[in-house]
């Protein structure tokens, strides 16, 4: 606020030439010699100014006895409805009533009591009663010697504003919980239907295993693939549902391209093979091997394309091909030799329900390629397609990926495996089937008992956690939703188990497939997730993952007072991968970051009793220390964490006994805290 100046106007001369003239507040007036507006007349100016501005303007005397108002401006009786012989001589706290802001009222007048500026928004009542929403800015003006002359307020009537941005705010609750309505009504939906699915697919495997005759395995075929086809769109739907909820997180890890494009082939294979088309893929050789990335969205989007590709094509080829684009983008192109698109359905073949054969005769909901656009997008990529009707399409899209520097090259062609579509026979096992419904664990077990494997059931948590408790098994497939004790209590307390008991691998089976639910699995200690409806194939290859990859697991139990580490200090692979995504220059200062972090986390840990407090404590070293690969200290926070969770006080004291210890030890393993400035990259493994 300019200071009201008691003394002449100045006058200085402007740029070019013209004299500029300082009024009393200090304001600059060009004052032009030869122009209309005298010096005189100026103040005239503004008085007519002031007179016919939109904004209320008053003056208050604060020398007189409750600041009265001195002035007021045609526009603030209009506001107001009060005339000016209304106005003058008042407080302008007349203007409040009911409804006014206390608290609002009480910063004015802390604000006139220390001679600011303050700009607020209050209810004030017009003469007639009505209530209208203000914005005013009020500031005292001094005179040269400091003194306080004045204070000036601007009103302004904001009531149409805000009633706007009330219903704005309003619509977008009701939005916002509409759209929740909507999420939490797919996540009950979502349960509801694939539960009875799981049963039909399942069944009509066993069926389909059977002997039938051709009539009969006819109909259970169709029977399958209608169900396919149902639970396609249950899945698309929640996916769409999702992303339009802005649920949908695209994760930023380590991936090989190849592999993906592999694994795709590979799904797209068996239909392809049907129809006797050539299913292939081919990568440019200067792109990088591995990226930062979602590879599952990725592989979403490829499926997706490659999938359209197969069904619209009746005899030809589907390629898959990537390229580097000059941009340092990667150009994915999905080309056929299929039947086209005609023109007039191309400009919405990427909205919801859009079907490139309008009717609708290859089935799927229409929602693939919406979906698809959408993901490219959230990947920072756009996709788009080009058909000749008769000839084919190729659909591409582009994605900003970032490189692995020091990756090596992809292979420069990909064919899928052969398949026959049969399972090979697995390896024997002994699982233990966690399911309260019946028909599913009927199915499970079958499929699975069929595979070869030994399979022990359990009617809810309580009872696989006292079957895990007693028994040896080498895999535990768990619903989440059980009576009595659902999955994560009961993996909870499995986890809590000493030994190699505790350790079992766990999968979780469920049916609810909403954002966040494979992340609580792995959060309650489980090591998978597999969402119902399961089909034989999925199902089959899932457990003998699991049973291929476990590590020898000692079948002895870990001696009681020792923690249960297994784990390396340091897992250079992930620090290796952390490295290449920071850029190898970063990482020594995230690893003193991380140390110093790990040193003060340990030391607060051993200061706490709570266990709650503990347990966030130990969650954050938990995820600290598997970014840096600091893998027997994420195992035993992991622990602590757990013993905090399920009270188990023995298993708290037991990890927090080690655990300043192997903190220590983990911080030495780091290359880069024995020489602080070694930059240079960890041995690599093997
Ligand atoms: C120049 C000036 C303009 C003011 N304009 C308003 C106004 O438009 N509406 C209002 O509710 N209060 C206005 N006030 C605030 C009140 O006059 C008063 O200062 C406020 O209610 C706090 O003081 P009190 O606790 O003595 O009422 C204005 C004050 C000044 C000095």
């Amino acid at each position: 606020m300019s200071r009201l100046k008691r003394s002449s106007p100045t006058t200085t001369e402007a740029g070019g030439g013209l004299p500029i003239r300082r009024d009393v507040a200090g304001n600059a007036m060009l004052h032009a010699g030869g122009g209309a507006i005298t010096a005189a007349g100026l103040e005239g100016v503004l008085a007519l100014a002031i007179a016919s501005a939109p904004t209320g303007m008053v003056v208050a005397d604060p020398n007189l006895p409750d600041c009265p108002i001195v002035f007021c401006n045609p526009a603030f009786s209009k506001i107001t409805g009060y005339p000016p012989e209304e106005v003058l001589g008042r407080n302008c706290r007349f203007l409040q009533g009911p409804g006014t802001e206390k608290d609002t009222v009480r910063a004015l007048r802390r604000a006139i009591a220390e001679r600011q500026p303050i700009t607020v928004e209050l209810t004030n009542h017009r003469r007639d009663g009505r209530r209208f929403v203000n914005e005013l800015r009020m500031a005292p003006v001094f005179g040269a010697g400091g003194e306080l002359l004045a204070y000036v307020g601007i009103q302004h009537d904001v009531t149409a504003r805000k009633r706007a941005e009330k219903e704005t705010l309003k619509a977008r609750r009701e939005a916002e919980r509409a759209s929740k309505e909507k999420s939490d009504f797919l996540a009950f939906m979502s349960h509801e239907v694939r539960t009875p699915l799981h049963g039909v697919m399942g069944t009509l495997s066993l069926l389909l295993d059977t002997t039938l005759d051709a009539e009969q395995r006819a109909y259970a075929e169709t029977a399958r693939r209608c169900g396919l086809t149902l639970l396609e769109t249950v899945n698309e739907l929640l996916d769409l549902s999702r992303i339009e909820a802005g649920k949908l997180v695209i994760s930023q890890e380590p991936f090989a391209l190849a592999e993906v494009v592999k694994e795709v082939l590979d799904v797209l294979a068996p239909a392809a093979a049907e129809k006797g088309l050539d299913l292939s893929a081919s990568l440019d050789h200067l792109l990088p091997a591995r990226f930062i990335g979602d590879a599952s969205r990725l592989r979403q989007v490829l499926i997706n394309l490659g999938d359209n590709a197969v069904k619209f094509t009746h005899r030809g080829s589907v390629e898959i091909r990537l390229a580097a684009l000059p941009d340092g983008r990667i150009g994915f192109a999905v080309t056929d030799t299929g039947i086209g698109i005609p023109p007039r359905l191309r400009a919405t073949l990427f909205s919801r329900f859009a079907q490139a054969e309008p009717t609708g005769e290859q089935g799927g909901s229409g929602l693939g390629l919406a979906i698809c656009k959408r993901l490219v997008a959230l990947m920072g990529g756009q996709i788009a397609v080009d058909s000749t009707p008769g000839r084919g399409s190729t659909f591409f899209f582009d994605l900003p990926l970032t490189p692995l520097p020091e990756s090596g090259s992809p292979p420069a062609r990909l064919q899928p495996a052969p398949t026959n579509g049969e399972h090979p026979p697995a390896a024997h096992g002994r699982i233990l089937l966690a399911e309260d419904g019946k028909a599913n664990q009927l199915v499970a077990a079958a499929i699975l008992r069929k595979a070869g494997y030994t399979v022990e059931l359990a009617r809810d948590g309580a009872e696989a956690a006292a079957a895990a408790e007693s028994g040896d098994y080498d895999l535990i497939l768990m619903d989440v939703r059980m009576p009595l004790m659902d999955g994560f209590a009961a993996t909870r307390a499995i986890r809590a188990l000493q030994g190699s008991r505790g350790r079992v691998p766990i999968i979780a089976m469920t049916a609810a497939a909403m954002p966040g639910d494979a992340e609580k699995c792995l959060d309650a200690g489980m090591d998978g997730h597999l969402a119902k409806p399961l089909d034989r194939i999925q199902l089959l290859a899932a457990v003998e993952r699991v049973l291929e990859s476990r590590p020898r697991r000692p079948r002895a139990p870990a001696p009681a007072d020792e923690p249960v580490i297994a784990a390396p200090l340091l897992d250079r692979e992930t620090l290796e991968e952390l490295r290449a995504a920071v850029g190898p220059g970063r990482l020594p200062r995230l690893i003193t970051v991380f140390t110093q972090e790990t040193q003060e986390r340990v030391q607060r840990i051993l200061g706490l009793s709570d266990h709650a407090a503990i347990e966030d404590e130990a969650h954050g070293l938990k995820a600290a220390a598997a970014t840096f690969g600091a893998a027997a200290l994420r195992d035993a926070a992991k622990a602590l964490e757990e013993a905090c969770r399920v009270h188990d006080e023995n298993g708290v004291r037991r990890v927090l006994a080690g655990l300043s210890v192997l903190a220590e030890r983990t911080i030495a393993a780091f290359p880069g805290q024995r020489a602080q400035q070694d930059a240079r990259p960890p041995a690599k493994r093997g």
